[in-house]
């Protein structure tokens, strides 16, 4: 955020202040819709998610003690905004009427999967987010990957989707989510002399062409990086929040900064990082190897104030999933990975819920 000093020390005290019922900040969460500071006089507009007045209210009153007790501030304006929302609530469909982010019609959240790296497992966390999603909730996934569509392999479909008399395609179902990639339509031969602006329109319009029906949560397998199509989603549609995958290198966590700036720029909520790859276990005598020198995701997920919300260890059974087409928490439910799923998973409803 480009801020001026005022504003700089009114966004330090109101990163002291915690959701009601979280360890988090609002500031971090992407709460702060707008600030505006003139002498002694403050405006903050916060996008909350919750409906219940209770949360309001407490939030209302902590920030006026909190900018009591810093002192300066004599009149201050506090108003609540719909967050990037449901389709169904009236600011959503305000929304799609003007120029602001837009909804999806038959998607009540959008959450995006990115990395800013390629190869660091972001498919893999994608697929198995929706799956671990989808014991709780409707779960859609969607591979925006034109180059790499990688969605055909992990969940075994090589059948194209139907497409309705008005050319919207049908995503398929399979393990109870519904599901679409460039690949089902494409196969797998990615027209790789399509330049940045070409990918982002056709990734646009793809995105308008799949008819999704009654999701709670649509998962985004973005393109690794931050370039025009990573860009244009997070602009031009709503998402509820984003989860950024990585490895716990230095390279990658420096890519995790670059997503996070792009989510935090147009005020998409950073949900919290998920650090792949972390160590290896021996599958027979359970000594654990580090793959990578350094603490990445601690350190850096405290550093970056977004949540580190789970670290996934190396095994070949998640390559041999993904060969065989069948997402790993479904095939493992009783793996140690899979509860580590669950509890992203659990964080992730928690956040975007309330
Ligand atoms: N924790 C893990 N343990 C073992 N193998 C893994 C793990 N996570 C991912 N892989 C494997 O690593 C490879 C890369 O993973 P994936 O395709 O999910 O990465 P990606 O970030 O989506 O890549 P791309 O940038 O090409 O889209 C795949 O073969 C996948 O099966
Ligand atoms: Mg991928």
């Amino acid at each position: 955020m480009d801020v001026m000093p005022q504003e700089e020390r009114l966004l330090k005290i109101l990163r002291k202040i915690k959701y009601p019922g979280f360890s988090r900040d609002i500031v971090s969460f992407g709460m702060i819709k707008s600030l505006a500071v003139q002498d002694d006089e403050v405006q903050i507009i916060l996008a909350v998610g919750s409906e219940k007045e209770q949360v309001k209210k407490e939030l209302l009153k902590t920030i006026r003690e909190a900018l009591e007790s810093a002192g300066g501030y004599k009149e201050v304006k506090i108003s609540f905004d719909a967050p990037r929302p449901a389709d169904s609530t009236p600011a959503a469909k305000q929304n799609a009427a003007s120029a602001g982010p837009r909804t999806l019609p038959g998607v009540k959240y959008i959450i995006a999967v990115a990395s800013g790296k390629g190869g660091v497992g972001k498919s893999t966390v994608a697929v198995n987010l929706a799956a671990s999603l989808s014991r709780n909730r409707k779960v859609g996934l969607l591979d925006l990957d034109i180059y790499g569509p990688s969605l055909p392999m992990v969940v075994g479909i090589s059948e194209t989707p139907k497409v309705t008399s008005d050319q919207k395609i049908i995503p398929i179902e399979k393990y109870g989510m519904q599901l679409m990639s460039f690949g089902f339509i494409s196969g797998n031969t990615a027209p790789t002399i399509w330049r940045g602006p070409l990918v982002a329109r056709m990734t646009e319009q793809f995105f308008e062409d799949v008819i999704w029906r009654g999701l709670d949560y649509l998962i985004l397998d973005l393109p690794p990086g931050t370039g025009d199509v990573q860009l244009t989603l997070v602009q031009k549609f709503a998402l509820s929040g984003a989860v950024i995958v990585t490895t716990p290198q230095k390279l990658a966590v420096l890519d995790v900064k670059k997503g996070a700036d792009m989510f935090r720029k147009v005020n998409v909520p950073v949900l919290g990082i998920v650090e792949n790859m972390t160590h290896f276990l021996c599958p027979e005598c359970n000594a654990v190897t580090e793959i990578f020198p350094g603490r990445g995701g601690q350190d850096e997920s405290q550093r970056l104030e977004v949540p580190l919300l789970g670290r996934i260890y190396l095994t070949p059974e998640i390559a041999l999933s993904a060969d065989a087409g069948y997402p790993y928490v479904l095939q493992n439910p009783k793996s140690p990975i899979t509860a580590v799923y669950h509890e992203i998973k659990d964080q992730i409803l928690q956040q975007v819920e309330g």
